[in-house]
């Protein structure tokens, strides 16, 4: 698991951006797997940055969205359907034949589960999963004590998702109590994952995340078990970490080594 402390939001997004268009150079058909939220904005603002300014091509690239809120429509201003044209898919060039988003309104969810599920290993599997972490130490909508080994599938939120999701909401009523969600099973197939962590009130979550145990009651912490994490969080957000310093000079120690 590699940490790097950044300063703020921004250097957050310019990192984790540089991080994706490496990925991208390097394999032009990237199977990405991609998260919204708030942590995510600035890192697609970035992206569209370097595919207007620097040509990066997302012609033959492919995505997969972590989840869907249930019973909104693709066009609903709060869907992630939106969101995700809004913030990154209008501005790129990416094919929408190539972009596979949780349906919110679906008559089978099962069905559509598998479907997805289907789909991800049809196209490859995902090469790098873009992460952002909830409150509660969620990573997709698998919320505390999600099996760890679970697929795609509906969710109940927790009151404290509802509660920090309200802010995109016009009353807390209007927040959906279920979503779609990547399973932690299908999480952990990615072959790279990167998680995004900004601002105070995810400290505690980003420190149960890296250094406490590996459990179900934040599912993020499942994340050390994979092969191969990235993990970028501002000074903020990274402010609970023990090892802080540790990290800090891992990192200067790998550019050294220029190992990466
Ligand atoms: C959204 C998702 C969630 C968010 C998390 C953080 O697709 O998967 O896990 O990443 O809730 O949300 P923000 O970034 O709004 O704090």
């Amino acid at each position: 698991m590699r940490v790097i402390i950044v300063k703020d939001y921004e250097e957050m997004s310019r990192k984790a951006a540089k991080i994706v268009s490496d990925r991208l150079h390097r394999k032009l058909d990237l199977v990405l797997g991609l998260s919204t939220g708030s942590t995510s904005v600035g890192m697609y603002q970035e992206l569209i940055k370097a595919h207007k300014e620097k040509g990066l091509n997302f012609s033959k690239v492919r995505t997969f969205n972590l989840d869907e809120y249930c019973g909104l429509s693709p066009d609903h201003p709060q869907s992630y359907h939106y969101f995700m044209w809004y913030n990154l898919f209008n501005h790129i060039n990416i094919k929408p034949e190539n972009v596979y988003i949780p349906r919110g309104e679906v008559e089978n969810a099962e069905a559509f589960c598998n479907w997805y599920e289907q789909k991800i290993k049809e196209e490859g599997g995902i090469d790098l999963q873009i992460l952002g972490i909830g409150r509660d130490g969620h990573i997709g909508f698998n919320e505390p004590g999600s099996s760890l080994g679970s697929r795609t599938r509906i969710k109940t939120l927790t009151e404290e998702t509802v509660e920090d999701n309200s802010r995109f909401f016009e009353r807390k009523e209007d927040v959906p109590r279920y979503a779609i969600t990547m399973g932690l099973g299908t999480i952990s197939e990615a072959r790279e994952c990167l998680l995004l962590a900004s601002g105070a009130n995810k400290a505690e979550a980003v420190k149960r995340c890296i250094e406490g145990p590996v459990s179900a009651e934040t599912t993020a912490s499942l994340l050390q078990l994979h092969p191969k994490v990235i993990i970028v969080v501002d000074e903020e957000a990274a402010k609970n970490l023990k090892r802080k310093d540790y990290y800090r000079y891992a990192e200067r120690m790998a550019e050294k080594l220029e190992v990466r």
